[in-house]
């Protein structure tokens, strides 16, 4: 099944945010757009926004000043949704509310031809309650936009229950004609990127009401070790924590309040205190005039090192040994369990166990923890906890010689897992969950978070290059040490790491 014909009209209902965005993306692929918005007046406003932002791209030399007339040409402000019965493909960006979408819908099938697709850029009600009680629930399909549309590459393309396969398919290729990613997804919670994000928000919003650190230090280690574009928290500053919050707690209810999913308490006090983030001038951060942005704390150290010693293969930590080589660092090795010992230090990747926990159970002194780094060639910060009684001379010469490969050290208090470790544990977690029960193929779930959000590396790519038995122990270390299920493992993690098997086929 192939995309839609160019000729073939497209109307988009709801002049907003994302209608306009829509709207605008359709136009430039070279539809006619016919626009509608119950407010009257507001599609012809839209269109003008459009037509200024178009001009804005004329400015800078990115578009032709004859393309931008003549997609605004081909975008049509309409006052009735009478107007719309020749359309081939309805996209409804209104209101997010059932009811309101399912008269829309109904009112749309006895307005349109029989073959027209109607589609929802719903971001978080179920497409096949939105298309029960139609007499033709297999054209109704999710198009899931992101925000702001012209820019984000992803599209969701959303199956419900009665969605006709062919439908979903020419909804796929017309994506792709328009220069969108699309990932094909079934109506669950969330559907792929509401859904496997949850963590990234949960695991820092968390680890800030333990006391890991404070804002500024734990975004710092997602975007300089993690490799985040932005932390969690000045991400959510950005979205809105009405609308971040919102979600999470729809997609929380929508499990049947599944702890996995469950939302914080600290973030429901911002959103409690009208601290909605950049749009009120006030969130975990301050944006009123002049306000400084806090800096990331980071250690320094008094020691001087000149030399350490790697005990047995230390897995993905490996190119950490390679980075102290190249800074002059005399590295020697022996056999081991997979530690590095400089001075009195005892440096390891974190393993989700605490630090104290860990020195306990497998004996070993003056225990600093290292965590995660999405590449730990290039990464500029790392994250480290120690154990109570680690000394302070250890945890001086464990910082001098990570601070000797190049790295900001920044300390985090002992909780299970770091951030990064945790944080992406968690995501593969999520990732893996959706995967089992069929919401994506593994390419598709990977693609996803990439296009959608900006990861910088699928979450099962992640986990399959961390190890799935790495992770898995990580997954089971945070579960014990916290008790919860919010931590259990993923049974598809436990599968394919038993059989030998990958996520990706
Ligand atoms: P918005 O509030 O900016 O725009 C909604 C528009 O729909 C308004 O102009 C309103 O007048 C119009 N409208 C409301 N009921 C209507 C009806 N019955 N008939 C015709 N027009 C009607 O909302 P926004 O942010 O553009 O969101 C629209 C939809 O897109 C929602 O379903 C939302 O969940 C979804 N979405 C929003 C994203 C975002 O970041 N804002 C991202 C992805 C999806």
């Amino acid at each position: 099944m192939g995309a839609l014909d160019n000729n073939a009209l497209v109307a988009v209902i709801g002049a907003g945010a994302m209608g306009a965005g829509i709207a605008q993306v359709a136009a430039q692929a070279g539809h006619t757009v016919k626009l509608y918005d119950n407010r009257p007046g507001a599609a012809a406003q839209a269109v003008a926004g459009i037509d200024r932002q178009l001009g804005r791209l004329v400015e800078k030399g990115r578009l032709q000043p004859e393309a931008r007339e003549a997609i605004t040409a081909r975008l049509q402000p309409v006052e009735a949704i009478e107007a719309l019965t020749d359309a081939c493909l309805v996209i409804e960006a209104i209101v997010e509310n059932l009811q309101v979408k399912q008269a829309l819908l109904l009112q749309l099938e006895t307005l349109c031809a029989p073959h027209c697709i109607l589609a929802s850029n719903t971001s978080s009600l179920s497409i096949t309650s939105l298309a029960a009680g139609l007499q033709r629930p297999q054209q109704v399909v999710g198009m899931h936009f992101f925000n702001p549309a012209p820019l984000m590459a992803l599209v969701e393309i959303v199956r419900g229950l009665a969605t006709a396969p062919a439908v979903a398919a020419q909804l796929y290729e017309t994506a792709k004609a328009w220069g969108k990613q699309p990932v094909q997804t079934r109506s669950t919670p969330g559907f792929i990127v509401n859904r496997v994000a949850r963590p990234f928000y949960a695991e820092s919003l968390r680890l800030l009401q333990e006391g890991a650190a404070d804002c500024a230090t734990l975004d710092a280690l997602l975007r300089d070790a993690g490799g985040f574009r932005m932390g969690a928290f000045e991400l959510t500053d950005l979205i809105g924590h009405d609308v971040n919050y919102a979600v999470t707690c729809s997609v929380f209810d929508a499990f049947y309040g599944d702890f996995r999913f469950q939302p914080s308490l600290a973030q429901k006090e911002l959103v409690d205190a009208g601290r909605l983030g950049r749009k009120s001038g006030q969130g975990f951060y301050s944006y009123a005039e002049g306000a400084q942005r806090p800096h990331a704390d980071e250690l320094q150290s008094q020691a001087t090192v000149e030399c350490c010693v790697v005990e047995g293969n230390l897995g993905v930590l490996q190119p950490l040994a390679e980075r102290l080589r190249d800074n002059g660092v005399a590295v020697s090795e022996r056999a081991g369990l997979g530690l590095i010992q400089v001075g009195d230090a005892t440096l390891a990747l974190s393993d989700g166990r605490l630090a104290s926990q860990r020195a306990r159970e497998d004996g070993l002194r003056n225990l600093v923890l290292v965590d995660l780094a999405l590449d730990y060639r290039s990464a500029s910060r790392i994250a480290v906890s120690w154990s109570a009684d680690t000394t302070s001379l250890a945890r001086d010469q464990a910082v001098a010689l990570l601070q000797r490969a190049g790295l900001r050290v920044s300390a985090i208090a002992d909780l299970p897992g770091l951030v990064v470790l945790r944080t992406v544990a968690m995501l593969a977690n999520e990732a893996a969950d959706a995967l089992l029960q069929g919401v994506g193929s593994a390419a598709n779930i990977d693609l996803a978070m990439c296009a959608g959000v900006n990861y910088p590396l699928g979450p099962l790519a992640w986990a399959e290059q961390l190890g799935l038995g790495y992770t898995l122990r990580v997954l089971e270390n945070l579960q014990r040490s916290y008790g919860e299920s919010r931590y259990r493992p993923s049974l598809l993690l436990r599968r394919c790491d038993a059989q030998g098997a990958r996520l990706h086929e």
